[in-house]
């Protein structure tokens, strides 16, 4: 089906194939239409139907609290084309509320892959890491992240990849588990059978909290949880990238326990490497010390209460040449960006974020 999408003097024409998400279809074909999860949760990829019918999806997506239904307002990362439209004769035009933009010059264009899912391995009791090799090799930005679908279970999941390469056919993931989550419940499963590996159905790369070293600053990187994996891929592609030679980063990264970290030894390493450059302090919510805990963080630092509190007490006032990544729950990074732009001053396009609801 063709389906056409204006604003103002805006134009633009792509075709979906019949159970295609409407939002995927048009990334696909090249048009950065607006998004940010990518997965039915944030609602900023609130279009119009101004003639011609679509299937709106997921009837419960969060995303679609406070879609006008009157003005026939539906989600572009749920929507699809009915199975029964005419491909070659049938035509939808839609309208979005915001301009469509580019983000940078080198944005890469999402596509459809399959991959198979190897190398499930245990970070904590309730973190798995996984690799998901694909049929070719692709580029992505470090920050972005993919949408995966497992079989059996209905819409995609958002997840980071934690690698950095500028060029290859493995993406990394961490995953938290979300309780009675029907993917995280999938992986866990998957993860306690014998290395049989599985076939997952992806589109990406997605996101535009990524890093660029070409736009020279330092990093001010916040992690809440997972948050951390796209924060990993930027710190290697920093450090691979020679970024570390002029700029500075500091990583807080936020858990509730000492039996929730992660990739204590990895930043251990990066921070043996480069000790006057990186600095990471592990943000502890559910402790006062690390008292009675039997935990070496080595060259990191211990911070106790929420990770937003922790970070607005780390960061400088006006800030310069610094490019703040925050990744993690909502209400994390919604406490955060407020007190960056007044009290740091940092200004509004120099904070990237992915809420991760
Ligand atoms: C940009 C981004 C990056 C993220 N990166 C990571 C990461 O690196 N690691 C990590 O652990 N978490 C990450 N998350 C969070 C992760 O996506 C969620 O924890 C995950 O979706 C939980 O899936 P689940 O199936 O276990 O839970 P569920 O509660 O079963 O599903 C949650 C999500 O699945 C989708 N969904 C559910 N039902 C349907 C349906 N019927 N039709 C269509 N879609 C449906 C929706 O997106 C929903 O929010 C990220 C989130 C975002 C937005
Ligand atoms: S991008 Fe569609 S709801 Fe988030």
């Amino acid at each position: 089906m063709k389906i056409s999408i204006e604003k103002k003097d805006q134009h633009y024409s792509f075709e979906a194939q019949p159970g295609e998400k409407l939002l995927y279809a048009g990334l696909k074909a090249g048009f950065p239409l607006p998004y940010e999860c990518a997965t039915g949760t944030c609602g900023t990829c609130r279009a119009r139907v101004k003639e011609g019918d679509i299937e709106e999806g997921w009837p419960e997506a969060p995303g679609k609290k406070g879609l006008k239904e009157d003005r026939r307002e539906f989600l572009l990362c749920q929507a699809y084309v009915k199975e029964d439209s005419d491909f070659n004769n049938d035509t939808c035009l839609l309208g979005v509320p915001s301009a469509i933009k580019q983000f940078r010059e080198d944005d890469l264009t999402p596509v459809h892959h399959q991959g198979e899912v190897r190398n499930w391995e245990r970070l904590n009791a309730e973190v798995l890491q996984f690799d998901v090799v694909l049929d070719s090799a692709i580029q992505f930005h470090a920050g972005q992240f993919f949408v995966i679908q497992a079989p059996g279970i209905e819409g995609f999941r958002a997840y980071s990849m934690v690698n950095y390469e500028h060029e290859t056919n493995t993406l990394t993931f961490v995953l938290k588990n979300k309780k009675n989550g029907a993917f995280s419940k999938w992986a866990f499963a998957q993860a306690n059978e014998d290395g049989e590996t599985k076939e997952v159905s992806l589109f990406g790369p997605l996101g535009r909290a990524t890093f660029h070293p070409d736009e020279a600053n330092n990093l001010f990187l916040v992690a809440g949880g997972s948050g951390i994996a796209g924060l990993m891929s930027i710190l290697r592609h920093a450090d691979v990238s020679g970024h570390f030679d002029n700029y500075s980063a500091t990583l807080l990264f936020g858990v509730r326990t000492v039996d929730d970290v992660f990739y204590l030894a990895e930043l251990n390493e990066m921070v043996g490497r480069y000790p006057n450059q990186i600095t990471v302090h592990i943000v502890f919510s559910d402790h006062q010390s690390l008292a009675g805990h039997d935990l070496d963080l080595g060259r990191l630092n211990p911070g106790f209460g929420f990770v937003h509190e922790q970070a607005l007490a780390t960061i400088e006032p006006n800030l310069t040449d610094t490019m703040a990544y925050l990744a993690g729950p909502p209400p994390m990074i919604d406490a955060l960006i407020r007190p960056l732009i007044l009290e740091a001053k940092l200004p509004a396009n120099k904070i990237r974020y992915d809420k991760f609801g």
